[in-house]
């Protein structure tokens, strides 16, 4: 079993539904579903997709293993509910050894650190979520930790005290973070292994549908999981939590069992449109669209018109709109598309050819 080092982070995951459920019952509410646990894939080879990382990390983890030693630090790089958390558990359950679990943002201290990582044990995993949120002053603690496996501490206090380089044991270092752009320079090139996620295809969420009813045992037609799967944003954490609400509105308004048309039915109700946009979504494109012209606007700007917070604009929506070709990010700003106007249903813009 994994240790947790934050206790914080290991409730965030038991979080019950009801606390993100309501209002914004969308596609993209809330990072945490309470089912999460239950539906991670256990080993790689329940693990769908992302096969050129999968495949690497078969054989680095294999490697390391026959030499007995520490695999190489890993940076996870992707959009949110793309598989990175799950990845690093399997990562350490593949390699035979405990995995440490804390976050950038509640690593507040030099000291905090410290602690952490002179309580490893050769060749655990040591799994920072949220990476780009740690503190400079951290930071450096990290890189002699990661570069060289020692961690400078400070012995007694004032004018008297002390550092003494300690030694550590080799570990794995794997990081996750939504946003590999905000790292810093230095902190990156740490990591000999970096992966970035994309976004995964329907057919590779259908499968993971497909497992996920099985593993809550529910029975779902193979179109009705097509159906769901189409429209997930390309996100398993996404397809999990609409096959959960799918179950609900199959209970109460239907016989039990999913069919397309109870899929559609509840898509519906949860304001998720035939490409898998949720009403935030359009929202942000309609913005663009009519409040700034087309755009370019700064990211600060939509964020403000839109009334949400930026970063949730940036790791959420952003990437999803952009890899559908809907927004562009451009130097000046966000830009809608003409991809992005007909969806919306709206005319093309002035001048523009296609
Ligand atoms: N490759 C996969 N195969 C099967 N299920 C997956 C896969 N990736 C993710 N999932 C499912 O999606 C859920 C969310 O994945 P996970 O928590 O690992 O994402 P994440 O990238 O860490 O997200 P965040 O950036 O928000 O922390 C998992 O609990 C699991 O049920
Ligand atoms: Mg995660």
């Amino acid at each position: 079993m994994p240790r947790a080092i934050d206790p914080d982070l290991q409730a965030a995951d038991t979080v019950p539904d009801a606390a993100t459920d309501g209002a914004t019952d969308g596609a993209t509410d809330g990072a945490t579903d309470a089912s999460d646990p239950a539906l991670r894939p256990r080993n790689l080879d329940e693990y769908v997709g992302q096969e050129r990382v999968v495949d690497n990390l078969r054989v680095y983890i294999r490697a390391a293993k026959q030499r007995g030693e520490a695999m190489d630090h890993v940076l996870l790089s992707g959009p949110p509910g793309l598989g990175k958390t799950s990845l690093a558990y399997i990562v350490a359950e593949e390699l035979g050894v405990e995995l440490r679990l804390t976050s950038g943002p509640v690593i507040e201290k030099r000291g905090d650190l410290a602690a952490i990582l002179t309580s490893i044990q050769a060749r655990e995993v040591l799994f920072i979520d949220e990476i780009h949120r740690i503190s400079r002053a951290v930071e450096e603690v990290l890189y002699p930790a990661v570069e060289d496996f020692r961690v400078d501490v400070l012995l007694g206090q004032g004018p008297g005290a002390q550092s003494v380089s300690l030694p550590l044991p080799n570990f794995t270092l794997i990081g996750a973070t939504t946003r590999a752009g905000l790292l810093s320079r230095p902190l990156r090139d740490r990591f000999p292994i970096q992966f970035g996620f994309d976004f995964y295809s329907p057919e590779e969420l259908g499968r993971i549908v497909l497992r996920s009813a099985a593993r809550i045992g529910i029975k779902i037609a193979p179109a009705a999981a097509r159906e769901l799967a189409r429209r997930s944003r390309g996100t398993p954490r996404v397809a999990n939590r609409l096959l959960r609400r799918v179950r609900d509105f199959a209970q109460v308004e239907g016989d039990g069992d999913i069919d397309l048309a109870i899929v559609r039915i509840t898509l519906k109700r949860l304001d998720i449109d035939e490409e898998g946009l949720d009403s935030m979504d359009r929202r942000i494109l309609h913005t663009v669209a009519v409040k700034f012209d087309g755009g370019p606007v700064g990211i600060d700007n939509l964020a403000t018109a839109i009334g949400d917070e930026a970063d949730n604009l940036e790791d959420v929506h952003e990437p999803f709109l952009i890899r559908r070709g809907m927004l562009q990010r451009t130097r000046q700003g966000r830009v809608i598309t003409s991809r992005g106007r007909r969806h919306l249903g709206l005319p093309k813009a002035e001048g523009s050819l296609f």
